[in-house]
């Protein structure tokens, strides 16, 4: 069997060795990446004088033929036999063209060819992810809206903490899918440099023209060292912990969620479309799709640690033990897709219990206020919340809440207790004591819904998602 490197050796590989090495199966979703990346390379040859007008022409027309066949039939890729997409589109472009076909790979290696595809591929892709991102994000802040001046407990250490509007907790969430978002544009950022022009290690020894090939494959960079650029795959590192952050982040959502909406608090109904059943008991409504993402984020922190794991004993340059990065990061990539798709559906569709949530509100954590009011009233905090602690411990102890005091029974801790006590003492004046900008405040989350809301529909985000980075239809559907 002739292969991409057959010249050099006697025997024929060992197939079952040859297929161990085979990465077509996995990357063979760089096709539409490697062609662009070889049409690129074609005309910079052409543009140098390498390759004549002729053989260009031939080439681009080749590829492009190339190109429609499979996208006529995907399961080309399937059936072929071929090392890598790298070796396959060659293939098939010499079977079409012949010799001018052989003339593409002159000056170039596949270690720069791989390393130019999956930036494109990320290029392109990344932009998905965070439009599914927004979705979540918009989910959130429809919640938010829904919620109006509901209030519910916040937490710390898992214990009632103070009483927080619904609308801020859904946006705590967004604020940190925006970091999210700004880290895949980080990573997108990284993979922006043009590798073309490094050859195998050393540098290619035809004048070609690296701002050309950059230009015209959409990157606004060219990479700077042969070596270097060979053995690097920072860029992918740098997607997989995006992805691994982001997936974290929806295994904490995913928690709250399935904890909201579990019979102990009762403060969501989950949508029943979102729902599992138990095939034994008949009363459950399991929240399967949460867990899964809580699942799937474990598994996206260990493609990271493993990415790093298999990076940082290798040699200096291109070393094969970089193939592996393709399966973790597209697995990486489909189940960050999947997971955000599953968190926008499931947040979009609960139902609030505004009554159960106000209830849980209500009780000893507002401890906290009646300390503020003894301090609005002269008292050091230190001592005021000495007082508001000694009421509440007692509270505690007889099963009742700060609702069940007289004036009376006020006064009895401290005489500056007056009749107000009792209007500044509720979840909903916890909630309009709050006056900074990042706080439950209503004024401040109303602002911030409307912050979040425009954030969501930012036009300069909507062109560069619907475009697709490139703006060329030549990298396929997304
Ligand atoms: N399939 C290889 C990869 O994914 C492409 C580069 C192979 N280069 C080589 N010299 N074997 O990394």
């Amino acid at each position: 069997m002739a292969n991409l490197w057959s010249g050099r050796f006697d025997s024929a590989p060992n197939a079952d060795v040859f297929d161990f090495g085979k990465s077509l199966p996995v990357d063979k979703r760089l096709i539409d990446d490697d062609i662009a990346g070889s049409r690129a390379w074609a005309q910079a040859l052409g543009k140098s004088h390498v390759l004549s007008q002729t053989d260009t022409d031939s080439i681009v027309a080749g590829l492009d033929a190339v190109q429609e066949a499979v996208h006529a039939d995907p399961s080309m890729l399937d059936r072929a036999d071929d090392e890598d997409v790298h070796a396959f589109v060659e293939r098939e472009l010499v079977e079409r063209i012949g010799d001018a076909g052989k003339r593409l790979h002159t000056g170039r290696s596949r270690n720069e060819q791989v390393s130019v595809d999956f930036r494109l591929y990320l290029r392109r892709r990344i932009p998905v992810l965070q439009r599914a991102v927004v979705s979540v994000v918009e989910a959130l802040v429809s919640q938010a809206e829904r919620a109006g001046d509901a209030t519910m407990p916040s937490y710390t250490h898992l214990r009632r903490a103070q009483p927080v509007l619904v609308a801020h907790v859904w946006l705590s969430y967004a604020a940190a899918l925006r970091r999210d978002w700004d880290r895949l544009e980080t990573a997108r950022h990284e993979a922006d440099l043009m590798p073309l022009g490094s050859g195998a290690i050393a540098g290619t020894s035809y004048a070609i023209d690296t701002a050309f090939l950059a230009e015209t494959l959409g990157f606004s960079r060219v990479t700077l060292n042969s070596i270097d650029t060979s053995g690097d795959r920072d860029f992918v590192a740098s997607f997989m912990y995006a992805c691994a952050l982001c997936m974290t982040r929806l295994s904490r959502m995913a928690e709250d969620v399935i904890l909201f909406t579990s019979e102990e608090f009762g403060f969501f109904e989950l949508a029943d479309e979102v729902a599992t059943g138990s095939s034994l008991m008949p009363q459950k409504k399991n929240p399967d799709p949460m867990e899964l993402v809580r699942g799937k984020a474990g598994t996206a922190i260990g493609v990271l640690s493993g990415w790093l794991a298999t990076m940082k004993g290798l040699p200096l340059g291109y070393n094969k033990d970089l193939q592996e990065d393709k399966a973790l990061a597209f697995g990486a990539e489909d189940d960050l897709d999947g997971c955000l798709m599953t968190v926008a559906a499931v947040v979009r569709t609960l139902t609030p219990r505004v009554g159960v949530m106000r209830q849980a509100a209500s009780g000893l954590l507002l401890a906290t206020e009646v300390a503020d009011y003894l301090v609005g009233r002269g008292m050091p905090f230190r001592t005021a919340h000495e007082v508001s602690g000694r009421i509440a411990r007692d509270l505690y102890e007889s099963g009742r809440d700060f609702s069940a005091l007289t004036l009376d029974d006020w006064r009895g801790y401290h005489e500056v207790f007056e009749d107000g006590v009792f209007a500044a003492i509720t979840p909903e004046a916890a909630v309009r004591a709050r006056l900074t900008p990042q706080s439950t405040g209503p004024d401040a989350v109303a602002a911030a819904l409307a912050e979040t809301r425009a954030w969501t529909v930012d036009p300069f985000r909507e062109e560069r998602c619907a475009e697709g980075p490139l703006g060329s239809p030549l990298f396929g559907a997304v």
